[in-house]
Order: C-alpha cells, then structure tokens, then sequence
C-alpha cells in the first residue's frame, strides 16, 4: 500500500488534489495547519472512495513542523509513491511595508520547508518505481514581481529547484514536476490581499482545471495551465525585463 502526501491540503488546490486523487483510488496523507478541515476531508474521501486517509496537522512555517511530517511518516511506515509540495502563501505589499515576520515564515513554507520535505522523503519515494514529485510554483517564478518581491522570488526559487531535480533524478524513476498557475480560485487571493488586483479581477482559472492539467502532465519538468497564463509566460520571455517586471508590478499594484 503506497501514499500520496499533499501539503496545503486544507483548502484550495491542495484540497482538489487530494480529491481528484482520491476519486483515482490512491491512498493519501493530508498535511495542513487545520487540522478539523483535514480530519472532515480524510472521513468524506474514506467514505466515499474507501481509501485509507492519514491527516498531519503540521505548521510548516516552522522546522518542527517538517520534523512531525517526516517523523509520523517513518514511525508510520508509510510507503510514498508521490509527494505534492502545495503548501503556500503570498502577501501583497511593498517589501518595507510588509512584516518582516510574515515574509520569513513565506520563504520557510515557500522554500525552506519544500526543500526539507523533498530531501527527507525523496528516499522513500525512490524505493518505488513511477514515484512523483509536484512542487506548486506559479507563473511568479518567471519574473520579478514589484508589490510582492519576496512572493515571486520563493516562486522563481521552487521553479529553479524543481527543474534541476528533474533532471537529476531522471534515471532514478522519479518525475519531478513544477506546476506554475496564474491566478486560481482559492483561499490564496484573500489572504495575499490580492482580491482587488486587476490580476485576479481580469479572471482566474479553477483549482480542478489546475489540478488536471498538474496530473496529466506530471511527467512534464515545467506544467502552465492555461493557455491564457502560458501566452503570458511566452511573452514575458519575449519581452526585456525591466518591461515583465514593470508589468507584473501594475497588475498587482
Ligand atoms: N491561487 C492562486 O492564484 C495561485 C497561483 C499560483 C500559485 N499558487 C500556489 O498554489 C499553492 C496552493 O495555494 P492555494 O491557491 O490553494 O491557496 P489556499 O487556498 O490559501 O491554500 C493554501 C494551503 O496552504 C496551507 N498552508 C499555508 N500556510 C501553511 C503553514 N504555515 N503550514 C502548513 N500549511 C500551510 C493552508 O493550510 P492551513 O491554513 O490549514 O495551514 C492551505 O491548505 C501555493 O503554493 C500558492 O503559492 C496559487
């Protein structure tokens, strides 16, 4: 019996994550701070599709709380056949105006404890053939992003990470993806208070959307979904710097 462990599984993507791999039968590992919305989503998808469901309440803005996902994992026994690193935040903001507090715990989600799950855990993942890894970037990771600097630069980091692990562990029998969304219905834009943006006001796209597309292409390095956020990927690749920057700084400003 092998796992399927899903950071951020208490809302938004990650939630429709583990949904859409419980309707595909597959045994999950739910980790998120809330732990009664995690415990209410492993009894409905137990019930619903007779899986076996594990919940981790983890704070991930804190090393302990990679120490209590990777010890309950090693004390459980549990054999990892795929790992999604969905758990994240943003803030909308100028650097100086923003705590400094909440952008440290963003890069320790973001980034820290991302790199300390996959470390931890990529032993066992190894053990199986056809293990995968998903790392949840966003279409930040591409470009420098003025009013949420230190969002975007988590995002390039997990996207530089994720794309050489790729390739590192090629041969080892481990897909290692990096799904990068635009702007998604969730609980995301309200707390990066972002919900006024003209990003998020020009429309966003459904978790489930994103989820699909992250599971159908999870042999890919790099998955955008969407064609609108991939036109946007192209063209800030096209376009010099100091204009995609600029850009991305007036759709959050
Ligand atoms: N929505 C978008 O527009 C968008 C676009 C691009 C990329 N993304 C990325 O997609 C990922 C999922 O975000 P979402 O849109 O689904 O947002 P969401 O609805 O706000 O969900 C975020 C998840 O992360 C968990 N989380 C946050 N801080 C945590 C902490 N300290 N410890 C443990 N878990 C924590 C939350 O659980 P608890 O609060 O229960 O701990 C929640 O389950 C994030 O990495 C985000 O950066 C989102």
């Amino acid at each position: 019996m092998d796992y399927v462990l899903i950071t951020g599984a208490s809302a938004g993507i990650g939630e429709v994550f583990a949904r859409a791999l419980a309707a595909r039968k597959q045994n999950l590992i739910l980790v998120a701070r809330r732990e009664d919305r995690l415990t209410a989503l492993a009894q409905e998808l137990s019930g619903q599709h007779g899986i076996t469901t594990e919940v981790l309440a983890a704070d991930l803005a804190s090393p302990s709380g990679v120490e209590t996902v990777t010890q309950a994992v090693a004390n459980g026994g549990w054999a990892l056949s795929g790992l999604i690193n969905n758990a994240g935040f943003g803030d909308r903001g100028r650097f100086l105006e923003l705590s400094l507090e909440r952008q440290l715990n963003m890069i320790q989600v973001n980034v820290t404890s991302l790199v300390a799950l996959t470390w931890s855990l990529l032993p066992n993942l190894k053990a199986r053939p056809d293990s995968f890894i998903i790392n949840v970037a966003s279409t930040a990771a591409f470009q420098a992003g003025p009013n949420m600097a230190i969002y975007y630069a988590t995002k390039a980091f997990v996207l530089s990470f994720s794309e050489a692990l790729h390739e590192e562990l090629r041969g080892d029998g481990v897909a290692v993806s990096t799904l990068c969304p635009g702007a998604t219905d969730s609980e995301f834009a309200a707390e990066a208070h972002m919900t006024d943006t003209k990003l998020f006001r020009s429309g966003t796209m459904s978790a489930v959307a994103v989820v699909e597309a992250a599971l159908a292409h999870r042999q890919q390095a790099i998955v955008i979904p969407g064609l609108r956020n991939r036109l946007m990927v192209w063209s800030g690749k096209l376009s010099p710097r100091c204009i995609t920057r600029r850009l991305a700084g007036w759709l959050q400003a």
